[in-house]
């Protein structure tokens, strides 16, 4: 593990918790190279005997760092917009590695998308498909096209990241991708390249993404019938993470289980991996300000939900821990922020030693930690903070309060 405690203190690979904190303050972003990396790596083995290419899922954490540190490895990039495009390209990212998600891509993004040269979109409305060969033909090029299909089964995940059911917003109803891979091939400006799902997120076990490959499959082979040949195979994203006792399937389980269902398939295999890349490998550091006893035991601390979102819009849990040693008993408190709102909570009922000013770590803040992030109660953002051994880089500044009015304009009306 890429955090470790030495003499009591908790370390990321070779560097001290509290004097990060000291150095760059508290809140603070702190994410791991090497754990991202044998994340990467994990997932790469895993599918080295098959043609395949990972697709980061940039929604997870798109900080330019670590899009630089993925791009070197050679991987490929999912997008949803074209700001996540060009951050990929700022960070040096290969476009003929980029697979385009997202239900509302604008005409911008996509002529924005095509000039870089995309590996493909991932349609997800017949009305996209008609928007990406007008735009395509009026460039006079062609989109590469995989059809997100909605194989309609039940990831068991929480509803807001399930995405695979019929109700959901996202795919196109499978029964209905034959029709439109036919409307497809038939249309100026498009090439047929693919196919694709994603069923959700933070999944716990195997068997509904092995469900939604078999259907897919089975529609793969219809196609073929009628003459439409694909290339590539995207199974999205999706595998999760450990937060409290979750056993999640490693990477290999999930190829493993695959394997027999693709077999001697051409076709090349992508995925869209987010959350099991960094979720590991990042914590958020965060000051205790205030203990206030009461009916309930609240530790008011300097990180709020603005700052890390997934427990108040989720529920979700995340390990909060002491970085040093507490000299007082444990007690049992609800952690908090200062902002006005009764979901500011980043964890209740926790049994905690803590004193004021003592550091806290919240575990499994690199997924859909920053990126969530907002400046609500006029706070300014974190700091984010890449260590690498013992090196610490200052990968993001933390926010000024000349960064909250950035562009904004006064009407001078006195
Ligand atoms: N591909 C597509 C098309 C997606 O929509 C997503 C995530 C991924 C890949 C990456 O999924 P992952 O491997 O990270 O599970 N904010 C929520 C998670 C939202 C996920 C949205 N889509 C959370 O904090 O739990």
């Amino acid at each position: 593990m890429s955090a470790s405690r030495r003499d009591g203190v908790l370390f990321v690979e070779d560097c001290d918790l509290t004097t990060l904190a000291e150095r760059f303050g508290t809140p603070l972003y702190v994410y791991s190279r090497a754990a991202i990396e044998s994340a990467w790596h994990a997932y790469d083995q895993a599918f080295a005997d098959r043609d395949h290419l990972i697709c980061y899922a940039v929604k997870a954490n798109g900080n330019l760092a670590i899009l630089e540190l993925l791009a070197a490895l050679g991987s490929g990039f999912d997008i949803v917009s074209g700001g996540e495009l060009a951050r990929v390209l700022k960070a040096g990212g290969d476009p003929g590695k980029v697979v385009f998600s997202g239900v509302g891509k604008r005409e911008d993004e996509i002529e924005q998308a095509l000039t870089a040269g995309i590996l493909a979109f991932n349609i997800e409305s017949r009305a996209e498909l008609t928007r990406i060969s007008a735009v395509a033909s009026r460039l006079g090029v062609e989109a590469p096209i995989s059809l997100r299909v909605n194989p309609d089964v039940d990831a068991r995940t929480h509803p807001y990241i399930s995405t695979g059911l019929k109700e959901n917003k996202f795919g196109i109803d499978i029964h209905q991708a034959e029709a439109i891979y036919a409307e497809a091939a038939g249309l100026p400006g498009i090439r047929i390249t693919g196919l694709d799902f994603h069923i959700g997120s933070q999944l716990t076990e195997l068997e509904p993404l092995a469900d939604a490959l078999s259907r897919s499959l089975a529609l793969v082979d219809r196609l073929a019938q009628s003459g439409i040949t694909l290339s590539h195979l995207d199974i999205g994203g999706g595998l999760g993470i450990r937060y409290q006792d979750e056993t999640p399937p490693t990477p290999q389980a999930l190829a493993d289980r695959l394997a027999p269902l693709l077999d001697q398939r051409p076709q090349r295999l992508l995925m869209e991996p987010g959350r099991a890349l960094v979720g590991e490998a990042g914590w958020l550091l965060t000051t205790v300000e205030y203990l206030k006893p009461g009916h309930r035991d609240f530790a008011i601390v300097d990180a709020a939900m603005n700052d890390l979102l997934r427990p108040a819009l989720y529920d979700a849990w995340q390990r909060i821990e002491t970085v040093a040693p507490g000299s007082t008993e444990p007690r049992v408190y609800d952690i908090v922020g200062p902002v006005c709102e009764t979901a500011d909570s980043l964890g209740s009922n926790r049994s905690l030693a803590l004193e004021p000013g003592a550091l806290l770590a919240i575990h499994g803040a690199g997924a859909y930690g920053f990126v969530m992030a907002s400046q609500y109660n006029a706070r300014p953002r974190p700091a984010e903070v890449l260590v690498d051994g013992g090196t610490a880089h200052l990968v993001r500044e933390r926010e000024t309060l000349d960064d909250l009015w950035q562009g904004e304009h006064l009407l001078r009306t006195s």
